[in-house]
């Protein structure tokens, strides 16, 4: 659905930022302002503002930024539209609606919830009926509750066909609607010997309603009570329900999820309903199927990092490799997944039952990064005795990283795998003729439970090169010292322009005083040139901007996540003149270097174009432009700073 933006701004207007927010967080009211605990990191004194004048919420510490709408979407877990329409509700708003299709297709879906809600509490009602005891018997034998079994809507659809439809029928509701919904089907060409025209979908199961993020009834699951070909069967897709971009349980996972901030990930209903009777509300899970990149994309909107709950056997493990290889492409900074691998035939159920929840528990919190399982499926089974196995396995690794397409990501894994791979193989000098399987690869077939992953690269300690001393941590621990040579020089350039948009968002003083030369530079990125662009027109339009001014502008004008990037550790590590700790003096220098810098490539640039338009047409005119951009270049090169003046601390690797 799409919304006007006259709808949009009178539902900003309506809603003051402050009354959604004081709803999650503890404002105080500071002048014009409201500010309390930022509820997007975690912190000890307030650095989070909401101002209802301006319609923003804004976190000085993290970045966080946003409207209203955002803030909702942020926190609630909800999309774009659905943020909007609570919010309208809430202020008494009435929606635009879209088209005429949309509001046909909306009714029809409003009263299929409908029908799926009258199922559900028929499915409800038969496992408290007689017929029902043998379903309740399981249900007991299985550990559940009364209120988790009435908290999971759980119901018994009994072991004789056409029950359900006569008694929705009877309710009303059509044969139609119930194919829709996927509860029966037609039986084909009068297959059938006893008259019926239809099938029951589900015949003697016990039934898990799956609902939508709002907690409306999509579809169900139902587990084989007696003998079946299938153990869990779950509804067609309909019209209402999509097998992969659905979540079990994610209605009120999602809410748990936020005040707890974690979410798990299992394979199975009985998982997700075990966890929650054992005290981990917010877990959820996929329907008989691999994680899809929609449902990674919705586990995001609620935490950071959700953790994945696998078995501990070899399917388990192929399940992680394969959630490993469609993650990979669409982690971002801070978005990734943790995976818990569970003991060899354990699932959360069974292990919460045999073993309790504190282990369980210990368990999650053994959980490893995407990393790391990233590097356990390129190094299994390899041997790495020679060069070309060796460099077999460094090509294996780039490849796999070539997929990672956020930059600094990329970056950061390139150096996570390299530095593995340099403990692994010896480094320069460490011995070598040894296998992966001998460093923690699949060569082994015991154990890869959670308590054990790490063992093999702490107990082969002997092998590392000699200066690395009895001092050294854990050799996986993320070195906080980069190499920079390793880094590519595209990346390198690209850097080099975020630290210099960095540099000027932290000093608006120096983006005034050097604003008309800056007015004219050109960056070679275009996504940085537009944002540097912002930066002059901001000053130009407000010469005494201070600094926070100048961010909520950009992040008004919809950067919050470039500028986010920009003022980023990796960043301000580079360019530490960037900082805004820094003296302007020191910020100043930086600026006008690596402005200068540009500056030349610039020329460089303009030159060639107008060396290959005179090739193309040799007159007298394009000789003339030709010398004159000789002349500027030259001028401007003039300009440039003396590069051996340079602190290296303040600015590395920048020559
Ligand atoms: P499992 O076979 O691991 O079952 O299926 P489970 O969750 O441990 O169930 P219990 O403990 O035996 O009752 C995990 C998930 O895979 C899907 C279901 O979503 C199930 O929850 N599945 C499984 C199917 O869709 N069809 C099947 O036949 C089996
Ligand atoms: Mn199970």
């Amino acid at each position: 659905m799409s919304f006007t933006p006259e709808f949009l701004d009178e539902l900003r207007a309506r809603v003051p930022v402050s009354g959604v927010v004081g709803r999650k967080v503890k404002l105080i009211k500071r002048g014009r302002e409201f500010s309390g605990l930022c509820p997007f990191h975690n912190e000890k004194s307030p650095s989070f503002t909401v101002n209802d004048d301006k319609g923003f919420y804004h976190c000085f510490g993290c970045g966080a930024h946003g409207d209203v709408i955002t803030f909702v979407t942020e926190t609630e877990g909800l999309t774009f539209p659905e943020s909007v329409e609570r919010l309208a509700e809430q202020a008494g708003l009435q929606v635009p609606k879209g088209s005429r299709e949309d509001i046909e297709l909306s009714k029809k879906r409003a009263s299929l919830y409908d029908v799926m809600e009258e199922i559900s509490r028929w499915f409800e009602e038969q496992l408290a009926a007689k017929g029902g005891q043998e379903a309740r018997d399981y249900v007991n034998r299985r550990g559940l509750r009364g209120e988790t079994v009435s908290r999971f809507r759980l119901g018994f659809a009994p072991n004789q066909r056409g029950l359900l439809r006569k008694a929705m029928n009877a309710r009303g509701i059509g044969d139609e609607q119930l194919v829709d919904v996927g509860v029966i089907k037609p039986s084909e060409g009068g297959g059938r010997n006893d008259g019926d025209d239809f099938w029951d979908y589900f015949i003697n199961r016990l039934m898990f309603p799956i609902t939508d993020r709002r907690g409306r009834i999509i579809a169900f699951g139902g587990r084989a009570l007696g003998e079946s070909k299938a153990k869990y069967l779950n509804s067609p897709d309909t019209t209402l329900f999509h097998k992969g971009k659905v979540l079990y349980n994610l209605a009120y996972a999602r809410q748990a999820a936020h005040d707890l901030g974690e979410v798990i990930v299992t394979e199975g209903y009985m998982d997700v309903i075990a966890l929650s009777q054992a005290g981990f509300p917010a877990a959820v899970a996929p329907l008989g199927t691999a994680v899809t990149e929609d449902q990674i994309q919705e586990l995001w909107r609620m935490v950071a990092e959700p953790t994945l709950c696998l078995d501990g056997d070899q399917a388990g493990i192929r399940a992680a490799y394969r959630v490993v290889e469609r993650a990979l492409p669409i982690i971002k900074p801070g978005k990734s997944l943790l995976f818990c691998t569970l003991p060899e035939g354990e699932d959360p159920d069974s292990l919460i039952q045999t073993q309790g929840a504190t282990t369980m528990r210990e368990h999650l919190s053994r959980a490893r990064p995407l990393s790391e399982m990233l590097w356990k499926k390129t190094i299994e089974g390899l041997k790495l005795d020679t060069p070309e196995r060796r460099a077999a396995l460094k090509a294996e690794l780039r490849k796999q990283i070539s997929v990672i397409t956020d930059k600094d990501l990329s970056f950061e894994y390139q150096k996570e795998m390299f530095r593995r791979y340099d403990t692994l193989t010896g480094g320069s000098g460490g011995a070598s003729g040894q296998s992966a399987a001998a460093y923690g690869g699949q060569g082994r077939n015991t154990g890869y439970g959670a308590q054990n992953y790490q063992k093999p690269y702490n107990k082969n300690t002997n092998w590392k090169g000699a200066g690395r001393g009895k001092g050294q941590k854990n050799a996986y621990e993320p070195d906080p010292r980069i190499p920079r040579a390793s880094m590519p020089p595209k990346m390198l350039a690209r850097r080099q322009e975020q630290v210099l948009l960095a540099a000027l968002i932290n000093h608006p003083a120096v983006l005034s005083k050097h604003l008309e030369d800056l007015a004219t530079l050109r960056l070679p990125s275009k996504d940085f040139d537009v944002v540097l662009q912002e930066l002059v027109d901001a000053v130009v339009r407000e010469p005494d901007l201070d600094r926070e001014a100048l961010k909520c502008q950009l992040c008004d004008k919809g950067y919050s996540r470039l500028v986010d990037e920009l003022l980023g550790p990796a960043v301000l590590d580079h360019g530490k003149f960037a900082r805004p700790a820094t003296d302007s003096y020191a910020a100043e220098h930086g600026v006008s270097h690596i402005a200068a810098m540009f500056r030349e490539k610039q020329a460089e640039r303009e030159k060639s174009i107008h060396s290959r338009e005179f090739a193309a047409n040799m007159d007298e005119t394009g000789l003339a432009q030709l010398e004159e951009r000789k002349l500027h270049r030259q001028e401007v090169s003039g300009v440039s700073i003396d590069l051996d003046s340079y602190d290296p601390d303040a600015f590395e690797d920048s020559h």
